[in-house]
């Protein structure tokens, strides 16, 4: 007999998949070993994370991004793994990466039909504090016919096939959401077995929370409908306040919206007329997996998810989370 603790039959993340594509009479299994290489890239950079202050992998690169952003040595380590397992899964035809100015062509020998877009390590100014970090990423199938190029990845969030995400919090998590009416499915990393196990089948966000994040001390820079409804928030007219949480980490903010409720905000300011967040690499998957748990995603003006891509690296202003919460902002907004 196992200890009742010891799973047998355990349902690993590559087990999913693989039941997700025998399901689609016509899947080549592309998107699974897609799934697999970030699978092992995640994997690799959970463990870099994990001992980073030891492996001496804190601190800056030296170099600064296409954004003006002073890079990490860990966000080099994790975007050179996501680029080469992508490049060796033989899935893909082209990469947008936020630590890469342009986009990368998968060579021709090595293509397959699918375009990843990622933010290889998210929340890097919390990698030397020990605050929880993550990775986002984006699957499209690619539409046009001939060589990939940069118009092949400035297509709405509506039409990814596929999108995720990593946390290295307290524990590693993955989430992932294979497309609109196929849920939002989390993985919980088992170290003792380098594999990722199915936790927290179809996830589902509150209708309504308690817990409002967005980083206050920009205030003097938001629009007066932004500043009232916080305000609301914070003394309301009726009820309770709201509890204020902000990480400054996108993906841990993020899920922490998905498991509890609220509203997370990255807005737009004077200083940054479209916000911060990039649409491609973070905008987008994020909402898409907000949007598929039952939850809202919006740039304040439209459904985040509608925004056509003109660039690879714009910004666009975000606001997500509980239905209810981010219906009640949109009141305020404008
Ligand atoms: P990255 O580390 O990938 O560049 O992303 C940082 C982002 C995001 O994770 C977070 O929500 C936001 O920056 C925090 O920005 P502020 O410090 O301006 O609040
Ligand atoms: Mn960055
Ligand atoms: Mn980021
Ligand atoms: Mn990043």
């Amino acid at each position: 007999q196992h200890g009742p603790a010891f799973d047998v039959n355990a349902m690993t993340l590559t087990r999913w998949v693989l039941a997700q594509q025998r399901t689609a009479p016509t899947a080549t299994g592309d998107l699974t070993q897609l799934l697999n290489s970030i699978q092992t890239a995640v994997k690799a950079i959970q463990s870099a994370v994990r001992k980073a202050g030891i492996a001496k992998l804190h601190g800056i690169s030296g170099d600064t991004n296409v954004q003006g952003e002073e890079v990490k040595k860990l966000d080099v380590l994790s975007n050179d793994l996501f680029i080469n397992m992508l490049q060796s899964s033989f899935t893909t035809c082209l990469l947008v990466s936020e630590e890469n100015p342009q986009v990368i062509q998968v060579e021709t020998e090595r293509r397959g039909k699918y375009i990843v877009c990622f933010d290889p390590l998210d929340g890097s100014s919390n990698i030397d504090c020990l605050v929880s970090v993550g990775s986002i990423f984006s699957i499209y199938k690619k539409q046009s016919a001939g060589e990939p190029s940069e118009a092949d990845a400035l297509r709405p969030g509506r039409e990814l096939v596929a999108a995720g995400y990593a946390l290295y919090g307290s524990a590693t998590m993955m989430v992932l959401s294979l497309g609109f009416g196929k849920g939002v499915h989390g993985f919980m990393y088992d170290p003792s077995i380098g594999e990722f196990i199915l936790t927290d089948p179809n996830m589902r966000i509150p209708d309504k929370g308690k817990i409002y994040s967005i980083n206050e001390g920009y205030a003097a820079e938001w629009e007066e409908g932004l500043k009232r409804y916080v305000e609301e928030k914070k003394q309301p007219s009726v009820g309770k306040a709201y509890g204020a949480r902000y990480v400054g980490s996108m993906v841990a903010d993020v899920h922490r919206t998905i498991k509890y409720g609220g509203i997370f905000m990255y807005p737009a300011t004077k200083a940054a007329p479209n916000g911060k967040l990039r649409l491609l690499y973070e905008c987008n998957p994020m909402s898409f997996i907000v949007t598929e748990a039952g939850g809202l995603a919006s740039t304040g003006k439209q459904p985040v998810l509608d925004l056509v891509p003109t660039s690879i690296h714009q910004r666009a202003p975000c606001f997500l989370g509980s239905k209810k919460d981010v219906e009640e902002l949109l009141k305020y907004l404008n």
